[in-house]
């Protein structure tokens, strides 16, 4: 009952016009119907170019962050009525290189949450744990810790709207990927801690996505599990045909 979903995180690369030329790669390799929802989140600069791209095509379009406040004297921020204007309906929250290198918090990324449902985009809220977290078993807390402040003051309708990506940073762009085993019981611990803070419908209906060295030739594994909703996809998003390869891996 949920639909699988595939994003593809640009982060710092590709220009408005390489942008383009990826997108149009995109809708090529995957125009037909699959029962499946694909996103591409390109930087700012290149958001309204590859909006004009898949405008009509099944591909959406995401952003890689916004502030939470409508709009005021934040120089170089972009807000939540920005991204939706230029045709975003998605937007990834939190993601480990943000809270590494830029100071988001669990709090910041549950203003910058509240602030995309508002203006009715869909957040991408990234969670994850370190490796050093991992190695001294606290993994499973850590997570917990972070979608408590990530989901605080939400409503369980709104919860139901959200996606969350679970992204061990250790994984991400190193190469190195949980096993399918590993992602799907940090998964089930996700669904289970929002089980106990908006109830078993709610989380049963959310859709956790795993991200971190998602490849073609991982993806069919990771994603033929149940638990696993779709990926947060980085490096291999940058090249349309195994992004491609990896979003007809989920479908079921
Ligand atoms: P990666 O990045 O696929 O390159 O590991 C994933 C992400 O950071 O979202």
């Amino acid at each position: 009952m949920r639909t699988p979903l595939i994003a593809g995180n640009w982060k710092m690369y590709k220009t408005s016009s390489e942008a383009t030329a990826l997108a149009e790669a995109v809708v090529r390799a995957l125009s037909t119907p699959d029962g499946t929802q694909v996103v591409v989140c390109p930087p700012f600069t290149a958001l309204a170019a590859v909006g004009r791209v898949v405008a009509g095509s099944r591909i959406g379009l995401g952003a890689q962050d916004l502030h939470w406040a409508k709009e005021g004297a934040y120089t170089g921020e972009v807000s939540a009525e920005m991204l939706r204007d230029i045709g975003c309906r998605y937007v990834i929250i939190g993601h480990s290189e943000r809270r590494q290198y830029f100071g988001e918090t669990d709090e910041s990324v549950n203003k910058k949450s509240c602030a995309a449902l508002a203006s009715n985009l869909i957040p991408i809220i990234c969670i994850g744990e370190t490796l050093a977290e991992r190695e001294a078993g606290r993994a499973y807390a850590v997570v917990e810790t972070q979608i408590k402040g990530a989901l605080s003051g939400l409503t369980p309708e709104q919860v139901q709207q959200l996606i969350l990506a679970y992204e061990p940073v250790w994984a991400i762009g190193t190469g190195q990927t949980a096993t399918p085993g590993q992602a799907e019981e940090m998964h089930a611990h996700i669904r289970k801690t929002i089980a106990l803070l908006f109830g078993a419908e709610i989380a049963h209906g959310v859709r956790i996505l795993y991200g971190g060295s998602v490849k073609p030739d991982n993806a069919k594994e990771l994603l033929g599990r149940s638990e696993i909703d779709g990926a947060l996809v980085g490096g291999a998003s940058l090249q349309a045909d195994s992004f491609a390869a990896i979003a007809k891996a989920a479908i079921r």
